[in-house]
């Protein structure tokens, strides 16, 4: 089956969260069950950088306002189609975001140009390829299933789009629409209008044969009101061309046995080995010698999603407990802060590094104790599916993915040596407070501690378990098309 991705990011080449680590993992296990996944990504200035000699494969005279062309490489065993349209993507900082934090005032060319290049992808191949299935990753390539409609002649590809973020829609003023030559009764509450708004998620969802997300509770919670932000009514009225599909990891990138950035590399069998890297830890941020202290990390955009505001509220019973935290992440400038404040407050206790760091993410899931992740929603979650893999537990809200992927701690299940997290619910500060306890607990008791710890690194977090899963859809929906 021959697929074409379309997306906004891929790791390991531009990241900002889990959705380049997806982008660039399932294609590889989709390969062994014999698909031939590329990716189209904009040609941002970081990758030009890294990509050698890329072939020109398709050009524009004019994508919405310059002239561009779709360049095809092949780089850590993937392929990629890289659009390369200088007016809209070679400037410097963030992928999404100018230098005052906001949106880019142009998103809707950018990630609209993509939309356009992957429908002519889709209607013309490129050297003779064409794809069978286009596979869209959230609303940065959410308008692809309505333009390849639109603009196809001949045997149009199958479409799927996946959520990743519902939180993320796309919504732009209603006359965008005519930068895309959109219809007028293609603007309407059923199609692409969200509320007097173009949307480009919406337009996904409604066009796409196939909308998948991320984990089959965030399916169903995205169902609800209180998840679906204004859009449950849409996916309810798709039925059963809506499910969820778990994410699973690299487990070749992500792997504590051969990882270059853990100071002592180890398995199940030499946990003990993970001191080092908890030394190296501690030294990085600059935390107290305290062995026998849980030390608890998070990885993390610091936003309300998260739940780093609940974090936040209960730092100070954490630290008087006698634990330790190192937080790594980067957001909202307020939560940025406090966190700063919080380390200065707790010196040797806490400690923060606000930025980004690939590295140092590995060297935390190799060295500490527990890995925090209250998050409101989390349509999947991978920082908790690094931790179980590196024997790090995971302590997480039951939500989203997070409930499909960590088994708590209970009794029945300790004895059944499942065990391999801990949850809490409903998601504030007290329940919080209360998982937080449940891990000095369960810490004193070494050697139960030690079964959790096991446990969480034989879980079965690769991309085996649903990569067969995508497979078979792309099966099922090209089938239909024919
Ligand atoms: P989301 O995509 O919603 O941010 P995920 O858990 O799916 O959440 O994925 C986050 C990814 O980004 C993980 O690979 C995590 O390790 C990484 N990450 C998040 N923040 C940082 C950071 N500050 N430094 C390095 N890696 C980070
Ligand atoms: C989004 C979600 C996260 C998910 C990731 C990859 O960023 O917030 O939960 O793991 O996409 O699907």
């Amino acid at each position: 089956m021959k697929v074409l991705f379309v997306a906004s990011e891929c790791a390991p080449f531009v990241k900002t969260g889990g959705l380049a680590d997806v982008v660039g993992a399932v294609p590889r296990t989709l390969a062994t069950l014999g698909d031939d996944v590329r990716i189209l990504l904009p040609l941002y200035p970081a990758l030009a950088e890294r990509v050698s000699r890329p072939r020109t494969v398709m050009r524009f005279d004019d994508l919405l306002g310059g002239p561009a062309r779709i360049r095809a490489v092949r780089d850590e065993e993937l392929r990629l189609y890289l659009l390369d349209a200088p007016h809209l993507f070679d400037r410097p900082g963030n992928i999404y975001l100018d230098a005052d934090g906001r949106d880019w005032h142009d998103n809707h060319l950018r990630f609209g140009a993509l939309n356009v290049a992957a429908a002519r992808m889709a209607a013309e191949g490129a050297n003779r390829w064409r794809p069978q299935v286009v596979h869209a990753h959230d609303w940065q390539a959410g308008l692809a299933p309505l333009l390849i409609r639109m603009r196809h002649t001949g045997a149009t590809p199958a479409t799927v789009l996946t959520i990743h973020n519902m939180a993320f829609q796309g919504l732009f003023p209603w006359q965008t629409r005519y930068l895309f030559d959109i219809p007028d009764h293609l603007f309407t509450p059923d199609t692409t209008e969200y509320w007097g708004k173009f949307g480009f998620l919406k337009t996904g969802l409604v066009f796409a044969d196939a909308i998948t997300t991320v984990s089959p509770t965030y399916a169903r919670e995205l169902l609800t009101p209180e998840f679906g932000m204004g859009l449950e009514g849409v996916l309810a009225s798709r039925g059963d061309a809506f499910s969820g599909i778990v994410n699973g990891i690299d487990t070749q990138t992500w792997n504590p046995a051969t990882d270059p950035a853990l100071q002592a590399r180890y398995t199940s069998r030499s946990l003990d080995r993970r001191r080092t890297n908890r030394a190296a830890l501690a030294s990085r941020f600059a935390l107290s010698d305290a062995p026998d202290a849980p030390l608890f990390s998070v990885i993390s955009r610091l936003t309300t999603q998260k739940g780093m505001d609940l974090l936040l509220e209960t730092i100070d019973d954490l630290v008087a407990r006698g634990g330790q935290l190192a937080v790594l992440g980067s957001g909202d400038h307020g939560l940025e802060k406090a966190f700063v404040d919080a380390s200065r407050r707790h010196a040797g206790s806490v400690g923060a590094v606000i930025g980004y760091d690939e590295r140092l993410a590995h060297l935390m899931q190799g060295g500490s104790d527990a890995l925090l992740v209250p998050s409101r929603f989390e349509p999947c979650g991978l920082t908790q599916l690094y931790a179980l893999r590196y024997g790090t537990i995971p302590v997480v809200a039951r939500t989203g993915g997070l409930a499909d992927t960590v088994t708590d701690a209970d009794p029945a299940a300790i004895r059944k040596r499942q065990a391999n997290g801990i949850q809490f619910s409903p998601v504030h500060a007290d329940t919080l407070r209360q998982a937080i306890e449940r891990v000095f607990t369960l810490f004193a008791d070494k050697s139960t501690w030690r079964g959790l710890m096991r446990n969480a690194m034989h879980a079965p977090v690769s991309w085996d378990r649903s990569a067969p899963r995508y497979h078979a859809l792309y099966q099922t929906i090209t089938a239909r098309k024919s």
